[in-house]
């Protein structure tokens, strides 16, 4: 048996693989079948004997959270030698933002607004995980997430339904290459279908509830767009939606996914999924549960056995159907065949070691770049200017820590090959300026202050204080939701010290979510977001730092001011009283006893503005972009027709740069109310300082469909208000008109 990479595969087309998999199924025993639809953890570099026993006797289609190759290489034979049919096993793992080479996590590939970084990134985890012997990773995660409190978002593509599904696409691609069967092609999966990002309060694996309008308009366009763009697989939410949790909703993963949009791929559960139903209290034991999730379409079941114990009485007593069964191993078997696995199940262990080889470091620091957001950057201190200093205080926990810079789900990422910023700060140092470091904190989290007398020693006698905060890797993630999104610990009070020594503060933070800062905005002179970067963060920050690079990340997120006005989105409804003055009404003001009137009767608040810190899109540049002369080649389109939209963009401040150019649509008046911003369309460019480039969006009207209150998908004729700017909070406009 030769690996994918050592021999050539040959392409099965669709009627090869089709009577390939029928040929198998008419050999299948029951059992057998039923053991395609199970995923069972590995037992982590051994093989156990339950668990050979179990691939021998048919009883495993897949196995996932096994790393070690020649582990994996000895299932796959043992699956392949020692089993009745010698059907290869799917090896599964959750490959998030890379593998050995870890990148910006995946809200911070969103911020790049390039479609090109998030598919290298994705080729290269697959490149390193297939030589690794998997096959199959549970990624991407495209859920909408509009709530920053919830540990998940980390691994999110934010919160814009546009983006999120123009950068799904990009990682699908990435991860499958132009064919599963190629070498190094891994199989991708939309997660978690659908609408665990919505989770009520933040909090994780909680209750959903998203009305079918805002379900379709918000939550379901990735997941549509990468199931026609050919994703293999999907997994299902563990989350209650609207009273049926996903394992058991029928209508989801049936009516909508099997019989709207036609999907033909396997869909999988997420972790032990199906026996939760009997905890959620959607079936009364394990027997039920088996039989609930598979009516509903889950195929296969991850980590818990309930298919494997139940499924045969289930068919017995005429709940499951065998042409149900059937229907559900095809799909599981026609992946095998797609990725080539029964030609080369066996990964090669002779391949040269390709992991964090110079260019997929190289991408891994061009993603950082890309995707550090400049938030604040008073008088120009950044870059700095080398030969303005001698002295840089470094501060912080985050400065040189390589475990926590890699953020949430990065098993295979090692903490000593991972490049600090302390490190490569060190390097541009190197006889030019000097650098005092102290840690300040032990962690992120930690609330004492027994750092802070060395930190100020550190400042004082500094030029510039360079803090490194935020939060550690373990505080966002699965489970890790947090009810305030502060700076955790004693951060914000280190950040009042080193501000009392007056010795200006730039502040680089690593996190895995949107951090509340207005708290210690006024006491930092620049803020760059640097969210978890992953591998190759100090190279990439230090030439950000230091003007190599100009910032041009993008938040993919709002800001908000303070958690209290979460859920906050810039593509919001307008309501009947929109809040119309930033001014907001400040509750100490307000006289006691005063009439109702004099609280504004908007939708607004008593004691915070109603607007973000930092609107969604945002991101400064060290240079400047002007926006103007916006135009449209047409003022009235024809239904079926389409509109160009233009601006041009100057950049008029002292730096080449790139910039995300984005553009927002506003549909007057519909069927169903519409978002007062949607973003429809975003251009990655670049401009010599002193240059300008006229971008031009073409606009279709099928772009500006929508679900209406009966659920069907279409524009409709109208005014459209449309925008072209760097950020959501864009004035730039002009309007057109489409007619029936
Ligand atoms: C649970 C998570 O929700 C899911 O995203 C992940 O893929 C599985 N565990 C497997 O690790």
């Amino acid at each position: 048996m030769l690996s994918k990479s050592c021999q050539q595969v040959h392409e099965l087309n669709f009627s090869d693989v089709e009577s390939e998999v029928l040929t198998l199924l008419s050999r299948m025993t029951i059992e057998e079948k039923i053991g395609q639809m199970s995923q069972l953890s590995g037992d982590g570099c051994i093989v156990s004997k339950n668990l050979r026993k179990a691939i021998i006797a048919g009883h495993v289609g897949s196995i996932l959270n096994e790393v070690d190759l020649d582990t994996i290489n000895e299932l796959q034979r043992i699956a392949i030698q020692e089993s009745r049919l010698g059907i290869p096993l799917l090896i599964g793992r959750d490959v998030i933002h890379g593998f050995n080479t870890i990148f910006p996590i995946p809200l911070a590939q969103a911020a790049t607004w390039s479609p090109k970084i998030v598919e290298r990134c994705a080729k290269i985890a697959a490149i390193e995980s297939s030589s690794s012997g998997i096959n199959w990773t549970f990624a991407p995660m495209i859920d909408i997430a509009r709530d920053p409190r919830w540990g998940r978002i980390a691994e999110s593509l934010g919160e814009d339904p546009y983006l999120c599904k123009t950068l799904a696409n990009s990682m699908v691609k990435g991860f499958q290459g132009d064919s599963l069967s190629d070498t190094n092609s891994i199989a991708a999966c939309a997660k978690h279908f659908a609408g665990y990002g919505a989770s009520e309060g933040g909090k994780d694996y909680n209750t959903t509830n998203i009305p079918e309008n805002e379900l379709r308009n918000v939550y379901l366009p990735p997941f549509k767009a990468i199931a026609e763009s050919g994703v293999a697989t999907f997994m299902a939410s563990f989350s209650d939606l609207n009273g049926v949790p996903v394992t058991g909703n029928n209508w989801l993963l049936t009516t909508v996914l099997r019989d709207e949009w036609n999907y033909s791929g396997p869909v999988v559960s997420d972790w032990e999924a199906v026996p939760q139903l009997v905890t959620h209290g959607f079936a009364f034991d394990d027997y039920d549960a088996a039989g609930k999730a598979c009516t509903a379409g889950i195929d296969m079941e991850m980590a818990s056995d309930c298919y494997l114990k139940h499924m045969k009485h289930l068919m017995n007593n005429n709940v499951i159907s065998l042409d149900k069964i059937d229907s559900v191993v095809k799909r599981i078997l026609t992946l095998k065949f797609n990725l080539g696995l029964f030609e080369s199940a066996i990964t090669s262990p002779n391949q040269p070691s390709n992991s964090l080889n110079t260019d997929h470091l190289s991408i891994a620091k061009e993603a950082v770049i890309k995707s550090c957001v400049l938030l604040k950057n008073d008088n120009q201190i950044l870059p700095i200017a080398k030969s303005a200093i001698n002295t840089l205080a470094v501060i912080g926990p985050l400065a040189d820590d390589g475990y926590e810079q890699m953020g949430t789900w990065a098993f295979d990422g090692k903490e000593n090959q991972s490049h600090t910023c302390l490190n490569a700060l060190k390097e541009v140092a190197k006889n030019a300026f000097n650098i005092n470091y102290a840690v300040g904190m032990e962690t992120t989290r930690c609330n004492h202050h027994d750092g802070f007398a060395e930190a100020i020693d550190t400042a004082i006698n500094a030029d510039i204080a360079l803090m490194f905060l935020g939060e550690e890797a373990i505080l966002s993630g699965e489970a890790h939701c947090r009810s305030s999104i502060d700076l955790p610990g004693a951060q914000e009070q280190l950040i009042n010290v080193i501000h009392a020594t007056g010795t200006p503060i730039i502040l680089v933070i690593m996190a895995g979510r949107p951090i509340t800062l207005e708290k210690i905005i006024s006491k930092v002179d620049a803020i760059l977001f640097a969210w978890h970067p992953g591998t190759m963060a100090g190279p990439a920050i230090t030439d950000l730092l230091f003007g190599v690079e100009s910032p041009s990340g993008k938040l993919p997120v709002t800001f908000p001011r303070t958690v209290g006005q979460i859920p906050l989105y810039y593509a919001q409804k307008n309501s009947g009283r929109p809040p119309i003055d930033e001014k907001y009404i400040n509750i100490d003001n307000i006289k006691m006893r005063a009439p109702q009137t004099s609280f504004g009767m908007t939708a607004t608040y008593l004691d915070t503005h109603f607007s973000p810190l930092f609107p969604f899109g945002f991101g400064l540049s060290y240079s400047q972009f002007c926006y103007t002369k916006i135009k449209l080649n047409n003022k009235v389109i024809p239904m079926g027709g389409a509109v160009e939209v233009s601006a041009t963009i100057n950049n008029v401040g002292n730096y080449n740069a790139e910039e995300v150019v984005q553009l927002y649509i506003r549909d007057i008046v519909g069927n169903v109310t519409r978002p007062i911003k949607e973003l429809k369309g975003f251009q990655r460019i670049t401009l010599g300082k002193g240059e300008s480039m006229v971008v031009t969006f073409k606009l279709h009207t099928d772009e500006l469909a929508f679900y209406n209150q009966q659920m069907e998908y279409k524009p409709e004729a109208g005014l459209f208000h449309v925008w072209i700017g760097g950020d959501s909070s864009t004035t730039l406009k002009t309007e057109f008109e489409v007619t029936d």
